[in-house]
Order: C-alpha cells, then sequence, then structure tokens
C-alpha cells in the first residue's frame, strides 16, 4: 500500500487531477449505463400501443398459428386490435381466428396461409390484397425457422439453409415491404421483427440461422432510421430461449420464460433498448436482458470466449439430439 502511495506521490499534480478526472469520468459513465439498465429492465414501461392504433386498427402477425406468434396474436386481441394471421396451416389459423373472436368480443380476424419457405410473389400479392384498404398499424415479423438441431455448417442439408435464409430473411423484408407502406400512409405504426442472441453473439452449429439473425439486426437498424421520420416505429426484439416448439424446450426457468410472459414483456417494453449495442433493439424478458448486460460488460457477447462457450453448447446439444433419435429409431 505504502509502494503504490509513493508511486502516486511521485505524478506530478497536474497528471493526478487528470487522472483522476478520467477515473472520475469512467465511474460516472458505467454508473450510468447501470443505471439506464436498471430501470429500462425493471422499472420503465415502454411506448403505449396506444399510440399505433385505437381498437379496431388491424396488427398484421407472421408465424401466428403457434408459439410467440400465436401468444402475440392473442395479447393484441386482447387490447382490441384486430388481427391478420399469416402462417403456413390453414387449419390452425382458422382454429385460433375462431378462437380470437370468441373470446375478444368485437376482434375481427382474417387469415392467409402461405409458405415463406417456397418464395412465391403471388403469396405477397395475396397478403397485400387482404390488407388492401384497412387500418394497419401494426406489423409483428415474427415468422421464422432454425435447424432442426445444432449442426455443422458444413453438413447443413441445402434445403434447410436454402430454408431458414428464405423464409427469416427475405420473408421478413417481403413482408415488411407489403405492410409498411400502409403504417407510412397513416404517419404512425409499430414494426417488431423476431431476433435472436443468435443474432447477438455468433453461434456455431446455428450458422445458418445466426447469420439470418444477424442480418436482421442491421437490416433492421436501418430501415428504422428511414421510417422515423415517417411516423412509425421500427424495433428489434432480441430473445434467448423461450419455451416452445422451435426451443424444444418445455419447462420454464430462471432464464427461459413462456410465451405469455415473454409476449408481453415484449409488448410491455417496446422501444427501452439501454445499453443495446445497436439503436432500434431491445430485450424485454428481464433474465434475458440481464443476462446479456452482465456478459456484455465481462467477457463480451461477441468475444471469442463467447464464441466458444457457444459452440461447446451446441455441440452438447447436437449430442443429445443424436441419442434421442437413435432411441427413437430403435423404438420404432
Ligand atoms: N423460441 C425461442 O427460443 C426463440 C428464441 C429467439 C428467437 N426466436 C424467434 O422467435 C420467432 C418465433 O419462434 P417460435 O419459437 O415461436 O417458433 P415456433 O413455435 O416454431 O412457431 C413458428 C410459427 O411460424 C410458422 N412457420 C414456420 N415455418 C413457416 C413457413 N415456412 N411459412 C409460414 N409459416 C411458417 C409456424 O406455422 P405452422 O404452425 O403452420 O407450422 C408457426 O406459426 C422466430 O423468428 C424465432 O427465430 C425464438
Amino acid at each position: 500500500m505504502d509502494k503504490i502511495a509513493d508511486i502516486w506521490d511521485s505524478v506530478p499534480r497536474g497528471a493526478q487531477w487528470a487522472l483522476g478526472a478520467i477515473g472520475a469520468l469512467y465511474a460516472a459513465s458505467w454508473a450510468t449505463t447501470l443505471l439506464y439498465f436498471a430501470m429500462d429492465t425493471f422499472l420503465l414501461s415502454g411506448t403505449n400501443l396506444r399510440k399505433y392504433g385505437k381498437k379496431g386498427t388491424w396488427a398484421v402477425v407472421t408465424g401466428a398459428s403457434d408459439g410467440l406468434g400465436k401468444e402475440f396474436a392473442t395479447q393484441l386481441a386482447s387490447k382490441g386490435f384486430n388481427l391478420v394471421l399469416v402462417s403456413r396451416t390453414q387449419s390452425k389459423l382458422d382454429t385460433l381466428a375462431k378462437e380470437l373472436e370468441a373470446k375478444y368480443a368485437g376482434v375481427q380476424t382474417k387469415t392467409l396461409a402461405m409458405d415463406f419457405s417456397q418464395d412465391k410473389d403471388a403469396d405477397y400479392d395475396r397478403l397485400a390484397q387482404l390488407i388492401k384498404g384497412l387500418d394497419v398499424g401494426i406489423l409483428i415479423n415474427n415468422v421464422g425457422q432454425s435447424h432442426s438441431i445444432p449442426v455443422p455448417f458444413l453438413e447443413t442439408a441445402r434445403e434447410e439453409l436454402q430454408n431458414i435464409v428464405t423464409i427469416n430473411c427475405l420473408g421478413t423484408l417481403k413482408v415488411t415491404q407489403v405492410v409498411a407502406p400502409l403504417l407510412v400512409q397513416r404517419k404512425k405504426g409499430l414494426i417488431l421483427t423476431m431476433g435472436s442472441f443468435a443474432g447477438v453473439t455468433p453461434t456455431p452449429y446455428l450458422a445458418t440461422y445466426s447469420g439470418s439473425k444477424a442480418f436482421l439486426q442491421h437490416w433492421n437498424s436501418a430501415m428504422a432510421e428511414e421510417l422515423k421520420s415517417q411516423g412509425v416505429d421500427a424495433h428489434l426484439v432480441v430473445s434467448y430461449l423461450v419455451t416452445t416448439a422451435m426451443s424444444k424446450i418445455r419447462r420454464t426457468s430462471l432464464l427461459i420464460p413462456n410465451p405469455k410472459q415473454f409476449v408481453r414483456a415484449a409488448l410491455g417494453k417496446i422501444g427501452l433498448g439501454a445499453g443495446e449495442l445497436f439503436p432500434y433493439t431491445y430485450t424485454p424478458w428481464w433474465s434475458h436482458s440481464a443476462f446479456k448486460f452482465v456478459v456484455d460488460n465481462t467477457v463480451g457477447m461477441y468475444s471469442s470466449i463467447s464464441v466458444w462457450f457457444n459452440l461447446r453448447m451446441h455441440v452438447d446439444i447436437r449430442q443429445r439430439a443424436l441419442k434421442k433419435a437413435a432411441r427413437e429409431a430403435k423404438k420404432a
């Protein structure tokens, strides 16, 4: 201790002041980041959905028949929004549409069955026809596909990588080009696009999915800046695991909410992105956000340590998935 004091005393007075000021500024900036993060995560509510429309305003939800999309549709219907439900399976869409109309008096629905992996212009034209003349205020770009199990990139089936990029990237872009002009026309609207931790930290064994979500991250931030001056808010919603068919996880835990919890947070914290690396991005679920904050401020979400950790984790998931598949094949 004495030695440190001696070294400090030997530093010229002016330099001592400069070092002290730099230290104080660093501490203040860190404390501010922590404060903003804590306020956004635990205290503040995001932009009120009413900014984007009243009861009877329409919301378009893609991937609406299951998982997070179904929950987005349900929670928007509970707030009085009419729904355009888009996904692959007509029977599932019909069941959901009936459920929503029965449960929420006055809510209207329209459905469109389309397979985004087919990338057919005719499907996007049908969507344009379906929403023509409607007061559309919200677009939820939720549709997405991941790898069936973690897989090294070089072993990824060509069809799987083609579908992931076509659905996650092209599908999202093309739906947005159809719907967003209606939001711009009424000079207010909201676009939420589902991102993922895999789009933030490069994720080995999910390389194509990871790249597709990283693509959405940059695309959203760039487009959001363009649309802001036209009254449209566009945000990327970042999520770690949620209990859905895609994650194949059934039980909730500290880090893994169910769709109801996640979507309530996503619709309640719109635009609260303190501490995010990218503009127009937020991580709504508190434990996802806390996890990201800690990693960001220690090893870093982009660091080689995080990528290595992701590799270990996904190699392990792949091995368990292959063992399970082998057990099931034996039973059959
Ligand atoms: N769950 C997670 O842990 C997690 C984490 C981070 C990000 N996300 C993202 O959140 C979004 C929703 O994921 P989720 O877990 O809710 O998925 P999910 O439970 O698998 O549901 C996917 C939905 O998308 C539809 N869909 C799938 N492929 C389609 C296609 N080719 N054409 C049209 N519709 C299609 C499905 O329709 P059908 O029912 O007709 O098949 C279903 O409605 C995705 O963008 C995903 O990347 C999820």
